[in-house]
């Protein structure tokens, strides 16, 4: 059975974002594929602080939050769902110190993420979405993570009113599961 991990940035309760990951893991295919969600909200993930002890140490050394818990759970994972609340155009800053130190230690520690599949998801309500989404696809190649394409960009326009507008978001949910789809395909070919 292979894993699919989804981490979700935002720190509301049962926000968009924290929506729109477990609905993307849901579309997998129970038979095939397990699936995880972090929602970050719960959890401490400090800044990098540029210290570049994970070249020797081969880990991270900042050790009093719960980065090694999430970042295990990513080595382990086959496939990777990272979705964001959309902040001033740009992806969520904790949600960002998880990815800055996750991509350093990956570096250091040995390709860990080769060959995994996965892609963003990011939440706005009206502006700032291709800024996220990009940072996010950035992070993803530049760390060896094949994304697959979908029907349309992977994103909500959600969060004017409600936590939990993105239910209503019936285009994105549409875009996701078709992403989920391209995903599952590439997933089991690299079996
Ligand atoms: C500090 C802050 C900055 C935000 N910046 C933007 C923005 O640049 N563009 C936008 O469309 N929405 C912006 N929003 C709205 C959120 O992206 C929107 O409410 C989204 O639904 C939040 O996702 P969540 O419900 O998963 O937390 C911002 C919200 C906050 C709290």
């Amino acid at each position: 059975m292979q894993k699919v991990l989804g981490v979700s940035g935002s720190m509301r309760d049962k926000g968009n974002t924290e929506f729109l990951t477990g609905y993307a893991l849901s579309q997998f295919d129970e038979s095939r594929f397990s699936s995880e969600l972090i929602p970050l909200k719960d959890l401490t993930i400090k800044p990098c602080e540029g210290c570049y002890s994970c070249m020797e140490a081969k880990k991270c050394i900042i050790d009093d939050d719960d980065f090694e818990f999430v970042f295990n759970k990513m080595a382990e994972a086959d496939g990777l769902i990272i979705g964001s609340p959309v902040y001033f155009s740009a992806v969520h800053p904790q949600l960002m110190s998880l990815l800055d130190r996750a991509g350093f230690v990956r570096i250091w520690s040995g390709e860990r993420f080769s060959g995994k599949v996965g892609g963003p998801i990011t939440v706005a309500r009206r502006a700032g979405q291709n800024m996220a989404f990009a940072q996010l696809l950035m992070w993803f190649f530049i760390n060896d993570i094949i994304v697959p394409g979908s029907s349309y960009w992977t994103i909500s326009v959600a969060g004017a009113k409600a936590a939990r507008d993105a239910e209503d978001d019936q285009e994105a949910q549409l875009h996701i599961s078709h992403f989920v789809n391209n995903m599952s395909k590439v997933m089991t070919a690299l079996k």
